[in-house]
């Protein structure tokens, strides 16, 4: 089983409802590892390079507006299949599909402001990490309680 470590951003609907508490507290109380974690504001060429694959397409001026219009939160995380776990956490992109249970399918109904991001497989995972942390911006650590929450073959 792989530990893996992946990108999660709290979007600007996100923090500007108070929700950055609600939705860190899911993740953590998971099993999750917080091992980054930073308020910034996106500027539009970091958009552009965070939502590379999205660039040419229509509905990308209205994403960049969104994800530059108030401070986000980005958080790395660590854990078995950490990956698949938090988007499964997360739900599909549109609220409207969202299972209850999931972020997107408790607090919201829109397609656009969903939220959360989650990177989507382990090359996006490398990239997105990269692209807003330094490497001595992630910590490293074994916590007292990683004996109760997992085995050792799963760690
Ligand atoms: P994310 O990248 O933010 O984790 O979301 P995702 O994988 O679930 O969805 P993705 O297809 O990567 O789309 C990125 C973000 O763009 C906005 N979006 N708008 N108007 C539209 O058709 C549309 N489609 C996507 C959403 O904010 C989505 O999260
Ligand atoms: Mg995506």
């Amino acid at each position: 089983m792989a530990v893996e470590r992946t990108l999660v951003l709290l979007k600007p609907d996100a923090v500007a409802r108070r929700l950055s508490g609600p939705i860190l507290t899911r993740f953590e109380a998971r099993g999750l590892k917080i091992v980054g974690l930073k308020m910034l504001q996106v500027t539009p060429e970091l958009s552009k390079k965070h939502y590379a694959e999205h660039v040419s397409k229509p509905f990308y001026p209205q994403l960049e507006e969104f994800i530059t219009s108030a401070p986000i939160v980005a958080i790395a995380l660590e854990g078995p299949e950490a990956i698949a776990v938090v988007r499964a956490m997360m739900g599909p992109t549109n609220g409207r599909q969202a299972a209850p249970g999931t972020i997107r399918g408790d607090f919201g109904l829109s397609r656009q402001m969903n939220l959360v991001h989650g990177s989507d497989g382990p090359e996006a995972a490398a990239k997105e990490l990269s692209i807003y942390f330094g490497p001595n911006e992630l910590i490293s650590s074994c916590g007292p309680l990683d004996h109760l929450t997992l085995a050792d073959d799963e760690k």
